[in-house]
């Protein structure tokens, strides 16, 4: 299975790549531009041994999005819409992750604050976008930074919030989130539980803040 991140040369997007690639996917880095998705991938390489990096190359997000058979969604929200817009029609029927967080920072304000969308969540305003479509959209790493990912020298100590009205696709995101080492995928149900996952991540950069820090994560206890 080929895994097109879309956006993928932000930090999300590079860290994503780069534990997937090190688990042994698959991977193609979407840019809008294909000279920068080619140089985040040498960003990738040179974070990896060389025997881990055979997997692994950059496209227009265009050509990934028609390419890849799993779509990750990773670009801010004033993004979200004009980019799944660009590829909309190559999805199908394919599983979108939608990683988005719905941040004041991306409007010019705080990027503590969560904005509320109309959709719910991020995930459900992607849902809302595909909805003639046969895309199986699944919100799940919107509460693991990239740090943490970019962190390759230590494992994520994160557990990987994963959400969708496909419960097979949800099931299918959870076992990829768990190809990184010490991730433990849960199972939140349905879509509209995305409204409480994104909120999350707000919390956990004031909680980075305020102790000076970059690596807070969640683990639920006593499952
Ligand atoms: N960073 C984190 O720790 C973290 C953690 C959890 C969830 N997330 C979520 O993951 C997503 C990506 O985060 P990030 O920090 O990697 O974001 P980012 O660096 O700001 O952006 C990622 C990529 O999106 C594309 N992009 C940015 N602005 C755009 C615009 N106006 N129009 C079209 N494309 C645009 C760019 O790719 P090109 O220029 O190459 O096209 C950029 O490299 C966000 O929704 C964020 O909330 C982030």
């Amino acid at each position: 299975m080929k895994i097109a991140i879309i956006g993928g040369t932000g930090d999300q997007g590079l860290g994503l790549a780069l534990r997937f690639v090190k688990a042994g996917e698959d991977i193609i880095i979407g840019s809008r531009d294909a000279k920068k998705a080619e140089n985040a991938v040498d960003m990738v390489k040179e974070m990896l041994e060389d025997g881990e990096v055979s997997n692994i190359h950059g496209s227009t997000n265009v050509d990934a999005a028609k390419e890849g058979d799993i779509i990750l969604l990773t670009v801010p929200l004033q993004a979200q819409i004009v980019t799944l817009r660009s590829i909309k029609e190559y999805i199908g029927d394919k599983i979108v992750i939608d990683a988005t967080v719905p941040l004041d920072g991306c409007l010019g304000g705080r990027p503590t604050r969560y904005v509320d969308v109309w959709q719910g969540s991020a995930a459900e305003r992607t849902a809302e976008l595909l909805e003639n479509t046969d895309a199986k959209v699944v919100s799940a790493f919107n509460n693991i930074s990239a740090a943490s990912l970019l962190n390759i020298k230590d494992d994520v100590d994160c557990d990987c919030l994963v959400s969708s009205d496909d419960e097979k696709a949800r099931k299918e995101v959870m076992a990829l989130a768990e190809k990184i080492p010490n991730v433990r995928s849960l199972d939140c149900g349905p879509l509209e539980n995305a409204r409480i996952v994104e909120k999350i991540t707000p919390l956990l950069i004031n909680l980075n803040i305020r102790n000076k820090i970059k690596l807070a994560g969640l683990r639920i206890t006593g499952l």
